[in-house]
């Protein structure tokens, strides 16, 4: 038994900007990080664009990028959420400056601000166009030098002890008591006593295989909370990024970032038509489901596989300079941004939904918080405007540590068992757990992607309960490992996915059926 005051699972934006204010905080407390690959290794690490901050008081105001994200989200967001976070923006960016992070700056020596979909001024801060990579470093250093946390890498949260472990009938008033975690290296699962746990552990994206997001985003914290009991929302909001490179051999889809069209960039077809000017008058600049569907609509009547981002007349000294990862990336794809368009095709990039918190980061399930990507706060209600995740991420963060400093844990007395894998054997056929995986991403990607139908929603369920019914079977007979315990978690988000999916009755933001065509109460048109 390992026992820690605070547990954070996750080592992102979310999870370290959490560990660093406690720690900072509470110096006899002790915080252990556990993270399921290297210690950077997150979605923050690949965020392009930036943080979407009001900083410019003459020409952006807090009601501007309220209201923009209140548009973005299609009528579905929690509007004192929405003030909330933005206003708290500021200060919370000022912070990670403190920490060390490094943001571009104009010919003034002020903060650089860009702009992406859906914004209708400038204000997205940004690192070149590695803002995640620079947030991440800025955060690990910091969390290094404080000698109350532990970091310890690929360690696999499995799932969460409650009083279902404690074998308490109660279905009540649940309580988190920690975490069991597999050490990947050795292959032996500890069992992690905390006062308090947080869940910071990321996205989805490789439910859907073709993804922005990196091989880590399997939704496990989600499914953890989602077997522990907690409330899960708004599952049915994947967030498709428009603008992925084409490219079918990579099995993460490179990001040609949204702050490239605020840019100035177009998006034209095969043929050279500037089509998104047909879907909104703000074209290539709408928000991201927007431009996703118009996409997808121009793929389905073309029969093409990807329509062309145009950089060709913008100024190349400057982009180089604003993009030099995506100019370089394109290189090595021989596409000279010069005078060749970028090949895309929207990717699953972002979930909107996911463990729902209040506005201090409270689950249902007492002691057990969630900030970042893994939680649903309100903010981005059906469609999440660009930039705003890394902000909630910064804020809700802060909002949990703020809330334990007024609300210090209590040690719980209870006896928490060792995990029991008796009677299990070493799985020797991975075949299986790889051949589910394809099976899973290839039916999600077809039958619940950007545009879902009742008939595609019903068929799918049937196949995933094949699929569950194999794998669950492997998982109660086999020792733990990583891929078997990711495609479980991918199995329950997928069903978390496909049964809000069916339970939504009209099209909003990111979900689009076209059963509900009828039903389309977008704030957006
Ligand atoms: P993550 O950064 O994904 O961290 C999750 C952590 O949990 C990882 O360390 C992971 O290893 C760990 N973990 C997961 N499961 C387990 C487990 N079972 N056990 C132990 N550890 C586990 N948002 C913006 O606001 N601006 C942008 O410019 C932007 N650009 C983006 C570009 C790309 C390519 C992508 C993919 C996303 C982008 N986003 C952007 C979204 C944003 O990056 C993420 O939503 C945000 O970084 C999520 O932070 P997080 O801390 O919640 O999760
Ligand atoms: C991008 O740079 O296009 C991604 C921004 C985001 O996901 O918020």
């Amino acid at each position: 038994m390992f026992k820690t005051n605070y547990l954070v699972i996750g080592s992102g934006v979310a999870g370290l900007t959490f560990a660093v204010k406690i720690a900072e905080q509470f110096k006899n407390k002790t915080i252990t990080i556990v993270t399921k690959a290297n210690e950077d290794e997150s979605n923050t690490k690949y965020a392009q664009g930036g943080v979407a901050v009001v900083l410019d008081a003459k020409e952006d105001s807090f009601q501007k990028h309220i209201n923009d994200t209140l548009l973005a989200g299609d009528g579905l967001c929690n509007e004192a959420v929405v003030e909330m976070v933005i206003k708290e923006g500021p200060k919370r960016l000022k912070e990670l400056i403190d920490w060390g992070a490094n943001f571009d700056s104009n010919a003034q020596g002020k903060l650089d601000l860009g702009k992406e979909g859906g914004h209708s001024e400038y204000r997205v801060v940004h690192h070149k166009d590695i803002t995640g990579y620079e947030i991440e470093r800025a955060l690990l250093q910091r969390v290094h030098q404080l000698p109350n946390v532990t970091l310890l890498t690929h360690h696999f949260a499995i799932d969460l002890i409650t009083e279902h472990h404690l074998k308490i009938s109660n279905t009540h008033n649940l309580c988190c008591y920690g975490a069991y975690v597999l050490d990947q290296k050795k292959g032996k699962v500890k069992t992690i006593k905390a006062d308090t746990t947080v869940l910071a552990s990321g996205g989805i994206g490789r439910v859907y295989g073709h993804t922005t997001n990196p091989i880590i985003a399997t939704g496990d914290g989600i499914a953890m909370a989602y077997r522990a009991k907690a409330q899960i929302k708004d599952m049915e909001f994947i967030q498709f990024h428009p603008t992925a490179l084409y490219d079918t051999k990579e099995e993460s889809s490179f990001l040609i970032s949204e702050a490239v069209r605020g840019f100035g960039a177009y998006l034209r077809n095969k043929e050279g038509y500037r089509f998104m000017l047909d879907y909104d008058n703000r074209a290539e600049l709408a928000s991201r489901d927007i431009v996703s569907q118009g996409i997808d609509n121009e793929l389905k009547k073309s029969g093409n596989t990807h329509v062309f981002l145009d950089c060709t007349h913008l100024d190349i000294k400057n982009f180089k300079s604003h993009f030099p990862n995506i100019y370089k990336k394109c290189l090595t794809h021989h596409i000279n941004i010069e005078k060749d368009w970028i090949p895309v095709v929207p990717a699953s990039h972002y979930l909107c939904g996911g463990i729902v918190v209040d506005n201090k980061g409270r689950t249902s399930i007492s002691n057990l918080y969630a900030c970042g990507e893994c939680s649903r706060t309100g903010l981005h209600g059906a469609n999440r405007l660009a930039s705003n995740s890394l902000l909630e991420a910064l804020v809700y963060a802060h909002n949990i540590y703020k809330h334990l400093v007024k609300n210090p844990p209590k040690s719980t007395q209870n006896i928490i068992p060792e995990w029991n894998d008796k009677g299990t054997i070493i799985p020797k056929e991975h075949v299986l757990i790889q051949h589910n995986l394809k099976q899973l991403q290839a039916l999600m990607r077809d039958y619940a992607g950007i545009v879902r139908s009742n008939n595609r929603l019903t068929k799918v369920i049937e196949r995933l309960d094949l699929i569950y019914s194999e794998v669950d079977e492997l998982y109660r007979e086999s020792k733990v490992n990583t891929a078997l315990c990711e495609l479980r978690n991918m199995i329950n988000i997928s069903h978390l996915i496909i049964s809000q999916s069916r339970q939504r009755k009209e099209n909003r933001g990111g979900y689009y059926n076209i059963d509900n065509e009828a039903n389309t109460a977008s704030v957006n048109t």
